[in-house]
């Protein structure tokens, strides 16, 4: 059996980082992402904002095995990771959720976060325990038995982010966790995400259009438009950043 703690790459370094060097991204005529550079660290939420359309999504995409990088590199500590496959990134601690669930929908919410735990190495009992844990933590205990496919999409994305860490990441990327929540919601979803360093000793890079939330738990943020970086600095900064406020009034 294959023990998930020696199969992630943070070993004994301490210091892991996933990293995008000057990452080009291109569909046809569009470059989606544009020479981006960025380094998420172990312990730290890095919001990642900007309007419909930026790259958000297919920076993610590269930083996690989905896409492949035109130009540039994506790096985990010192290995070069463009162009391995998702399965890669999940096996040596980069998780993700998607916009949309993505999960099992005729199978149980527990199922759902369990297999991914048996993916990495963890016995059924273990993996069933520790799925419990992470839906007891998320507030959705009461919804284990549930088949994934009759969840409300608000629940279906926590239950989505409950699936990312039950691998026992170094690293997640969130891809809007709160898009279509109220405000007790969102609430909720700021508790979950700034616990997840602490509770889970990873790295967060989260999406999010919500302001408030992105504010309200991000230490630094990294704002793209059409591709490119144009803003990156701790909430304050980028809020006053006149580039930033004209991007957003240009696009909404
Ligand atoms: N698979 C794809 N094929 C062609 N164009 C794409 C594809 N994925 C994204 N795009 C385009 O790339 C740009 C960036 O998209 P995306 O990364 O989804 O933006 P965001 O997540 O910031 O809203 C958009 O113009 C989008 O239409
Ligand atoms: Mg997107």
């Amino acid at each position: 059996m294959t023990n998930a703690s020696t199969e992630k790459a943070s070993g004994a370094t301490g210091g892991l980082t996933l990293e995008a060097r000057q990452v080009s991204v291109r569909f046809e005529g569009l470059t989606a992402v544009d020479t981006v550079d960025e380094t998420l660290h172990p312990g730290e939420i890095l919001g990642l904002i900007g309007p419909n359309g930026a790259g958000k999504t297919t920076l993610v995409n590269a930083m996690t095995g989905f896409q492949m990088p035109a130009d540039g590199q994506v790096l985990l500590g010192d290995k070069v990771a463009s162009g391995l496959k998702p399965h890669w990134f999940r096996r040596h601690g980069v998780a993700r959720t998607f916009q949309a669930g993505r999960l099992f929908r005729d199978m149980p919410v527990s199922e759902n976060i369990e297999i991914a735990a048996v993916s990495m190495g963890l016995s059924r009992r273990k993996a069933h325990a520790h799925a419990m844990e992470l839906l007891e933590w998320l507030g959705l205990a009461d919804r284990a038995e549930t088949p994934a496919g009759v969840l409300p999409y608000t629940d279906e994305r926590r239950v989505g982010i409950a699936r990312a860490l039950a691998v026992r990441p170094d690293f997640v990327l969130l891809d809007e966790p709160a898009a279509g929540m109220s405000d007790l919601e969102c609430d909720e979803m700021m508790r979950v995400v700034s616990e997840i360093p602490g509770k889970f000793g990873c790295g967060v890079l989260l999406i999010e259009h919500n302001m408030r939330v992105i504010m309200g738990v991000c230490e630094r943020i990294h704002v793209l438009d059409s591709g490119r970086t144009i803003s990156r600095g701790t909430p304050d900064e980028v809020q006053k950043d006149p580039a930033v406020i004209k991007a957003y009034l240009g696009h909404d």
